[in-house]
């Protein structure tokens, strides 16, 4: 039977007391009763709401109707009632706070005998892997590796590379250079670096001659992407310093490496460039690889090298005296090479690749075929 508030009619201390007891009683039953948050809601309701809830009955029926000296003590007691209501009550809302929880985490439970998911194994990328290509091939030669940091100072990337302030050949890199710098020296301003070229100055500023260095990387230039061009690529670095090193260990150098990489039946041609850090300089182009050097393939014209017979791939030059002045070597004892090759532009054609890209776009459709 549930329970309902008697009428007080004897207001005695043992009266009150039964009254207070059955209450409190029927208050615990009911509350054990409760299963979800639809029951403490109306078990809450029930014993609290204003309108006619259990206690507000109390109120009425037991404080008005009291005698007016036995007001005190009643009141005190319908307090006391009335805070043991609202413990029960936030002690039910508890329990079932608890209950959820534990019911959530249930439903949750691992299954350890389940077998696991498989992680696919991952490839290398094409760039990584034509960039460790080279590098082996110039540490078969005795070269080991230097590297440099991206961002780096118009002095490392210019001025100790023989490039003077507002020299011409500055414009051909197309320089990312980082904002706000304008208050300070020209040679401390940070920049994106537009090819390794400064990790030559930074290994000749910590080390003294025999050099042989390959330094790969990342570069940055301020290109729009299409099918040959992208704002960030890489390059490789060469550099050897010694005493009597001369053009011809350069061109033989070269001309290994490039056989190493594309096949021994591949020749180099050296072709006068510029380049303000060597003197003189040198473009170098292999015999195209699609057409075997001839410019003509099925009987018609070879679009890889455009009919010429050659792809032009990298720079080269004996290093300039006038950057052995700012690293503190001797020009009259030393002289040396540099090089440096694009990473991607030998991928590209190494496996065929006709968009430069397609490295950077990140889909396993185009990776996954090098796995
Ligand atoms: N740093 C030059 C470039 O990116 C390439 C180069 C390197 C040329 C070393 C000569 C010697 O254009």
């Amino acid at each position: 039977m549930a329970y309902t508030v008697p009428k007080l009619k004897d207001f005695s201390q043992a009266a009150l007391d039964k009254a207070v007891d059955q209450a409190e009683s029927a208050l615990k039953d009911e509350s054990a009763e409760i299963r979800s948050e639809a029951d403490w809601k109306a078990f809450r309701d029930r014993w609290m709401a204003r309108k006619n809830g259990v206690l507000t009955q109390i109120n009425d029926l037991w404080l008005k109707s009291a005698p007016k000296e036995g007001k005190r003590a009643v009141g005190q007691r319908v307090n006391e009632l009335k805070q043991f209501v609202e413990q029960e009550v936030s002690k039910a809302r508890e329990f079932v706070d608890g209950a959820a929880t534990a019911l959530r985490a249930g439903s949750e439970q691992i299954d350890i005998t389940l077998p696991g998911i498989r992680r696919r194994l991952g490839a290398e990328h094409q760039v990584i892997k034509t960039m460790n290509e080279i590098v082996s091939v110039f540490r078969n030669l005795g070269y080991s590796v230097e590297e440099g940091p991206e961002i780096d100072t118009d002095y490392y990337n210019f001025e100790a590379l023989n490039f003077p302030p507002n020299h011409p050949a500055r414009d051909t890199q197309d320089t990312l250079f980082v904002a706000g710098q304008e208050s300070k020296p020209l040679r401390d301003r940070l920049l994106l670096r537009t090819h390794t070229s400064p990790v030559q100055i930074r290994t000749m500023e910590k080390m003294k001659p025999p050099v042989r260095v390959v330094c790969p990387g990342k570069v940055h230039r301020n290109d729009a992407p299409d099918a040959t061009h992208s704002p960030i690529f890489h390059q490789i670095e060469g550099l050897a310093v010694d005493t009597n090193i001369t053009l011809c260990d350069l061109k033989g150098t070269l001309d290994h490496a490039m056989k190493a990489l594309f096949g021994s039946e591949v020749k180099t041609r050296f072709f006068p460039s510029f380049f303000p850090f060597t003197e003189p300089s040198a473009d170098v182009s292999i015999s195209c690889i699609f057409c075997g050097g001839k410019g003509y393939r099925d009987g018609s014209r070879c679009p890889n090298c455009k009919a010429s017979g050659w792809i032009e791939l990298l720079g080269c030059g004996m290093v300039d005296p006038n950057v052995y002045g700012f690293v503190d070597y001797d020009p009259k004892k030393v002289s040396g090479f540099a090089f440096g090759m694009g990473v991607e532009r030998i991928a590209i054609l190494k496996y065929g690749v006709d968009d430069i890209q397609l490295f950077f776009q990140g889909d396993v459709r185009f990776l996954e075929q090098f796995g």
